[in-house]
């Protein structure tokens, strides 16, 4: 096990490259299943999550290689359908390949992926869409089982905008015989860019972004080379890390128009930012709080910032209302920020913070990927030594982490336990 042990309370200066979006980037290798063509994806973010989902792709008998940020996939001989357990547990965002497994091989079978750090994460709703396109499904032993022949187009609501279901819906229905129409779709930008990636492979999916996403089936899609959006969270975290620790950064491969909950949050508590073709430079110049934090589905507050933007109102002068409404148990966050002398009360779904002049060092345990960013955030504003563990966590979603932290000023180091 590894974990970082940090010297905090100095500010961030200097500029930091933006990674390609994980969320993005999973649902891209997912796709790249739909085709026995060449899919090259460039800029490809080197972290577990990815590493897993090439994995689960060589386990169906895709051919990859990773040079430099050039991840290629060759799927000619690709013929296994079964997707394995070990690698589905481990990564819950497998079960979006479902939809472009049965595309591809006409069936598909997956270990139920359990519940997991943040909450329940159901599928129901990526199960009932792929059954109204035609697809028999059987759950037993911990097994989902899936069948069909034929797809056809259909029209689908989902009960809520979920990003998976939005994703694995699209993955099965370009390929189905007919329209597909997705209502109450999911609207983030990692669904518009799983659009143009599809298109680019010969789909035909309009209205990405909407609340209806219109799909045509295609009789066939080819390999194609793509660069996925910056990652809008890896962004917000280093946003938020500026305005903790002070400083001023400059953000490059960074589209502030997918962050505009977090830009208007931050500027209400007194940052100075600025934005421009592909970059974001901001200056924190004080903390007042917040007062008011609520999770909602795109374009609302992201729930993969809550946890740095807690860690921020800790220190922030005044109350702030933390509020999530996506999943069932993402505050594991709390007792560690609790530990460093953050003031927190949680009833329920809602934690309340009054603001501290400064948070002090301790030993803190991340309990899931956004709650470990959050602390090591909140350990580089403190005062004095901390150590996160385990770092398996962050090491899912951020690449190179502590370096780019480390090139910005910040007291950083990496230790084996
Ligand atoms: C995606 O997860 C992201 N993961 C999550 O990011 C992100 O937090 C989440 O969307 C919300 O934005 C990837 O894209 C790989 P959902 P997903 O389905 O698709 C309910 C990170 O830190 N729901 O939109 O699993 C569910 O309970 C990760 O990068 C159902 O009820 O999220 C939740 O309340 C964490 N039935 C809500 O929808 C379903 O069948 C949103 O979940 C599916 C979801």
């Amino acid at each position: 096990m590894e974990k970082y042990v940090i010297e905090g309370g100095v500010p961030l200066y200097g500029e930091v490259e933006i990674q390609s979006a994980k969320n993005a980037v999973l649902p891209l290798l997912a796709a790249a299943v739909l085709t026995e063509g060449r899919v090259v994806i460039h800029k490809c973010p080197r972290i577990t999550d990815v590493l897993n989902m090439v994995q689960i792709l060589e386990e169906l008998g895709f051919a990859t290689s990773f040079l430099g940020g050039d991840l290629t996939i060759d799927g000619a001989a690709a013929a296994n359908h079964e997707i394995p357990s070990a690698l589905a547990k481990e990564l819950r965002s497998s079960v979006f390949m479902l939809g472009s497994v049965i595309a591809r091989f006409g069936r598909a079978r997956i270990a139920y992926p359990g519940g997991c750090d943040i909450g329940l994460r159901p599928i129901d709703l990526h199960l009932s869409g792929l059954r109204r396109l035609g697809v028999q499904i059987n759950e037993e032993g911990g097994y989902i089982d899936c069948v069909c022949s034929r797809l056809t187009g259909a029209e689908i609501v989902l009960d809520c905008p979920s990003v998976g279901a939005t994703e694995n819906i699209m993955l099965a229905a370009v390929r189905a015989e007919g329209e597909t129409l997705i209502r109450n779709a999911a609207r983030e930008p990692e669904i518009a860019d799983l659009a143009n990636f599809l298109n680019r492979m010969g789909a035909r999916v309009y209205g990405a972004g909407t609340p209806t996403v219109r799909i045509e089936g295609v009789p066939s899609l080819r390999g194609v080379e793509y660069t996925p959006i910056p990652d809008r969270i890896e962004a917000g975290t280093f946003l938020i890390a500026s305005a903790m620790c002070g400083g001023e950064l400059v953000l490059k491969n960074a589209d502030a128009e997918n962050l505009t909950s977090l830009i208007h949050k931050l500027c209400e508590i007194s940052c100075k930012i600025h934005a421009d073709n592909g970059k974001i430079e901001i200056q924190s110049r004080g903390r007042v709080s917040p007062k008011l934090v609520e999770t909602s589905p795109y374009p609302g507050f992201p729930t993969d910032l809550q946890a740095q933007m807690m860690a921020l109102a800790c220190i922030c002068r005044g109350s702030t209302v933390v509020v999530e409404n996506l999943f069932e148990t993402r505050f594991k966050h709390v007792p560690e920020l609790i530990r460093m002398g953050a003031d927190i009360t949680v009833r329920g779904r809602s934690a309340f913070i009054r603001g501290v002049p400064s948070l002090k060092g301790a030993d803190v345990f991340a309990g899931d990927l956004r709650g470990g960013a959050a602390l090591t955030l909140a350990a580089i504003s403190a005062e004095g030594q901390s150590s996160v563990s385990d770092l398996s966590h962050i090491d899912r979603g951020y690449s190179a982490f502590e370096f780019k932290l480390r090139a910005l000023g910040a007291r950083i180091r990496r230790v084996r336990i």
